[in-house]
């Protein structure tokens, strides 16, 4: 290579780029081309474009990256585990945004036994976050399908849910304090350990959930819990949505705070598992003609393995016994446990890929509402789209269901996406006239920021903007999710 071709090599370095290294270090900020893996969505639904991909190793190298892109009016997008089902942390394709990776944010920076709280930064796994808490005698509640991969702060960032939110709460009811870089390049080192802390406006809760659109979490203090002594599940079947509704009454009643996860299976979801995964071992034979539910129960127990099952016998066996549930099986052993789990968090969502995809919504209702939501929408469904399956399975005990819809059984592979707006249209207005959301547990993201403008009221909406203008007045924090940017409050 000569003189003059190394010369113009150089010169044609962004020279953002250049600036970027100087903060982090070269091999950690590179141009949006040489990260692909950073630009697409977990579900390859979203492909963008980024001026670059930079990964600060600290908070004060995330204040100056983000005091830069500030100055530059260059837009940012925060990125954790990058397992977004709603496309929220992937840029848009104008190649004018900055990604700021969180994953080498990956300290745990303190545990206190005596307050039960730990402190970590935000690109620690969950999973990793789940075994510090246990290795010292704790237990960090958040549970989800990706736990292997997505980070705390995402998970804040997205307020995620998951299995055992009916007990614990969701990532929100389990923060005490948070470190944000704002979008000017501050940090406010709000880390407080505190459970009672009503000194103003909560800026903590404004931040979880915000998905990236007012500023950078970089670090939380969390709330830890005692580990159960004792956990025990059951798999029972069902055979109507007002049965599924009465065990769980039971089960609410009975079990009170020993009643961690209720999950709940619909019977077309569960066929499809023995249609499309025949490898996979269920706990019964799937009867496709027949109505049903299947519930994945789980119980911790502060005394021993045998209260456990002593009191997951009672409660189960008088709901066989008065016919509230048709059948149940407890597991006998931890392999058999993990066994009804992995049905739950693998095999369902692996037998709707290979069916072909889903229309995904991720919906909540009020649990009295869910019989009549369930009947009316299949019915509005079934109206405008005869054949089409409703694949309905979730957090039960939540009010919340991962309903999801596929295409009729004859129907060629484009047919969802010819339909998919249009059924996701039917299902939102039903969801919404029953009083319920339409982005209960994975946020809003991109994929449902139209419909939010749609179904929010309008002083929401005008209250939502005022919120991200007055925190970031040059509409640079991950612009096009969650609410459409530079909308002056006004204008809604
Ligand atoms: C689940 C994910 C989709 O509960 O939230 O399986
Ligand atoms: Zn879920």
């Amino acid at each position: 290579m000569t003189d003059t071709a190394e010369l113009s090599t150089v010169a044609t370095i962004d020279p953002l780029l250049l600036e970027l290294r100087r903060i982090v270090g070269d091999a950690h900020a590179v141009s949006g081309v040489e990260a692909p893996d950073a630009l697409v969505d977990h579900r390859s639904r979203y492909v963008g474009r980024a001026r670059a991909v930079v990964r600060p190793g600290s908070v004060d190298e995330v204040a100056a990256v983000v005091r830069l892109l500030a100055r530059e009016e260059v837009p940012i997008v925060p990125q954790g585990g990058h397992t977004s089902l709603v496309g929220g942390a992937t840029p848009d394709d104008s190649g004018r945004a900055v990604v700021i990776s969180l994953k080498r944010l990956d300290k745990v920076r303190a545990i206190d036994l005596d307050n039960d709280t730990i402190t970590v930064e935000a690109g620690v796994v969950l999973r990793r976050l789940q075994d510090t808490a246990r290795d010292a005698g704790r237990l960090f509640p958040l549970s989800l399908g990706s736990e292997d991969s997505c980070t705390i702060g995402g998970n804040l960032g997205s307020n995620a849910g998951g299995v055992q939110v009916l007990r614990y709460g969701n990532a929100r009811d389990l923060t005490l304090g948070l470190e944000v870089v704002t979008p000017s390049g501050e940090v406010w080192h709000g880390l407080r350990g505190l459970r009672k802390d009503n000194s103003g406006y909560d800026l903590r809760d404004l931040y979880i959930g915000s998905e990236g659109t007012l500023g950078i979490i970089t670090a939380a203090t969390l709330k830890l819990y005692p580990l159960p002594v004792a956990q025990r599940t059951a798999f029972i079947k069902l055979d109507s949505t007002e049965n599924l509704l009465a065990l769980f009454g039971r089960a609410r009643a009975g079990f009170g705070a020993s009643l961690t996860a209720f999950e709940a299976i619909s019977g077309p979801a569960y066929a499809l598992v023995e249609q499309r995964m025949p490898e996979e071992r269920i706990p019964f034979p799937a009867e496709p003609n027949a109505p049903r539910w299947y519930v994945l129960l789980e119980i911790s127990d502060n005394e021993s393995e045998d209260h456990a099952a002593r009191r997951l016998e009672d409660i189960l066996g008088a709901a066989l016994g008065d016919g509230v549930a048709l059948d149940a099986l407890m597991a006998q052993s931890l392999a058999h446990s993990q066994e009804f789990w992995r049905l739950r968090q693998y095999a369902i969502a692996q037998a709707q890929a290979r069916d072909g995809g889903v229309v995904l919504h991720d919906i909540s209702l009020p649990i009295s509402a869910l019989p009549d939501f369930l009947r009316h929408n299949e019915a509005n469904l079934q109206s405008m789209f005869p054949g089409v399956r409703v694949f309905a399975y979730g957090h039960i005990g939540d009010g919340n269901l991962h309903y999801h819809i596929g295409r009729p059984i004859d129907a060629p592979e484009t047919y969802l996406a010819t339909n998919g707006a249009d059924i996701t249209q039917i299902v939102q207005d039903d969801v919404v006239s029953f009083g319920g959301s339409i982005a209960a547990e994975h946020g809003v993201g991109r994929s449902k920021r139209d419909a939010l403008l749609r179904h929010k009221s309008p002083i929401e909406l005008r209250l939502m903007h005022a919120i991200t203008h007055a925190l970031d007045p040059q509409g640079i924090m991950n612009p096009g999710q969650l609410l459409p940017r530079r909308l002056h409050p006004g204008d809604v």
